[in-house]
């Protein structure tokens, strides 16, 4: 059986303070224990975070990092830095980091064998862009994305990644993706995992669903049988909604 996830990405957001404070109205919530908790706080907070969050079921997550080991790469954060304060998993690809930093398929592919190595987990986000939802492309789309960065792991490399399925023109939008749409996509998903390894590997991969995920739709979203949970950008931000959220799974 997966366990139900759901990830909160602060995104840049939140200061020092307001990170302790988000994390400290998390950590005393007693979610189900079929559940998985994470939060991605700013680089700058995921030491305190992880600190915050000792002794609770809440696991801290980075939101991106660099394929390189170590080098000249100014600003950039990497895999053997995050280890060294305790911080094994991480978000890669958001659109966000597509769009604005130019992420493609090819550059994460590089990342993910590098959060590979370093035994990291791997939040590996994906998804079509509104123009090519439009245009009928989607699933061929997102089968170009997980192939490319994700289809040369070996199913035991796969215990090291969950799936995050986020429609590009769903994302901050307040335009959510339909339930029937968002089950539609992650049996389409499962398929492909099938027909690249086999049923047990496509039974075993979590496969969230982010985009405009609210307390509101979020009971009818992950009751759908191939989401299994969801990753949530702005109403993480909100403790009552976050926690809303997580007892919607
Ligand atoms: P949103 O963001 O929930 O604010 O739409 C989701 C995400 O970017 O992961």
């Amino acid at each position: 059986m997966r366990k139900k996830i759901i990830a909160g990405n602060w995104k840049m957001n939140n200061n020092k303070a307001e990170t302790a404070a988000l994390i400290q109205s998390l950590t005393p919530f007693n979610f189900s224990a079929e559940v998985r908790v994470m939060v991605a706080p700013a680089f700058t907070h995921l030491v305190q975070a992880e600190a915050l969050t000792q002794g609770s079921r809440i696991e801290v997550l980075a939101q991106n990092m660099n394929a390189a080991e170590s080098g000249a790469y100014t600003g950039e954060i990497s895999a053997t830095m995050l280890s060294s304060i305790g911080i094994q998993k991480v978000i890669l690809g958001h659109s966000e980091r597509r769009a604005f930093y130019n992420e493609t398929d090819e550059s994460l592919k590089a990342k993910v064998a590098t959060a590979i190595t370093h035994d990291m987990e791997i939040v590996f986000c994906f998804g079509e862009e509104l123009d090519q939802r439009k245009a009928g492309s989607h699933f061929e789309v997102v089968k170009t994305q997980l192939e490319t960065a994700l289809f040369d792991l070996t199913p035991s490399q796969w215990s090291k990644v969950i799936l995050a399925y986020e429609p590009v023109w769903a994302i901050g939008t307040g335009e959510t993706a339909t339930p029937e749409q968002a089950q539609e996509m992650h049996a389409y998903i499962r398929d492909l995992i099938a027909s690249n390894y086999d049923q047990a590997l496509e039974d075993s991969v979590s496969i969230l669903y982010g985009g405009s995920v609210k307390p509101a739709n979020a009971q009818s979203i992950f009751s759908q049988p191939d989401v299994d949970g969801g990753l949530i950008g702005g109403a993480s931000l909100n403790a009552d909604d976050f926690k809303a959220i997580i007892q919607s799974a």
